[in-house]
């Protein structure tokens, strides 16, 4: 079964397993502990019985890609937990996305940041990356430059776009 919960509605025991299972993947990450990451709006959940097999994390964000404001749907935090892998949840999760991102919020792209080891995972899924593309992002610090690989994805039937700047104008997820 599928779901999809605005992530304010969720309820304290849903949101501290889901902070749970961030942590556990994600917590011991310098990349990820050295920075401050933005709030999620949305959480798309798949469900084995009453056990969630995987989620991940929707920003809703008003980016700037070459001089443009678009309204983009910032992907993040996919995770399935262990016992779950391997059995295309994620996958899964991640079609749901499409949908949901497009006819329901009404976004012009989908916009993730992710390591080489997963490129080929969401190049599956329908994603791309942006190749010669600097992506700035806001820290309390100030601007930081991302310097791992941004994807795409788009409308049906839209043609790929090729943009050379984008800024988050905001924390990065
Ligand atoms: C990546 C992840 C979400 C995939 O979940 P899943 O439900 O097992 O995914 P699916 O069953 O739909 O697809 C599995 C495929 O994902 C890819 N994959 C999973 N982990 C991967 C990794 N660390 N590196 C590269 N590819 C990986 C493989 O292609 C795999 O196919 P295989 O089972 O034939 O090897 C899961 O492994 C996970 O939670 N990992 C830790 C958190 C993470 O790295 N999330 C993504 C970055 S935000």
């Amino acid at each position: 079964m599928m779901k999809t919960e605005a992530y304010s509605s969720l309820s304290a025991a849903t949101r501290a397993v889901l902070e749970q299972y961030v942590e556990e993947e994600f917590g011991q990450v310098p990349f990820v502990q050295e920075r401050e990451w933005a709030r999620p709006d949305w959480v798309l959940l798949a469900y084995e019985g009453d056990a969630i097999a995987t989620f991940c994390h929707v920003v809703l964000r008003e980016v700037s890609i070459d001089g443009q404001t678009y309204k983009v749907a910032g992907i993040n935090n996919v995770i399935t937990p262990k016992a779950y892998r391997g059995k295309g949840y994620a996958s899964q999760v991640l079609r749901q996305a499409a949908p949901f991102i497009f006819s329901q919020l009404g976004c012009a792209y989908g916009l993730l940041l992710c390591a080489d080891a997963l490129l080929p995972f969401y190049s599956r899924l329908g994603w791309y990356s942006l190749s010669n593309c600097t992506l700035y992002y806001h820290q309390p610090t100030g601007e930081q430059l991302y310097d791992s690989n941004t994807m795409l994805l788009l409308p049906p039937g839209q043609q790929p776009i090729r943009p050379q700047h984008i800024h988050l104008n905001g924390l990065p997820w």
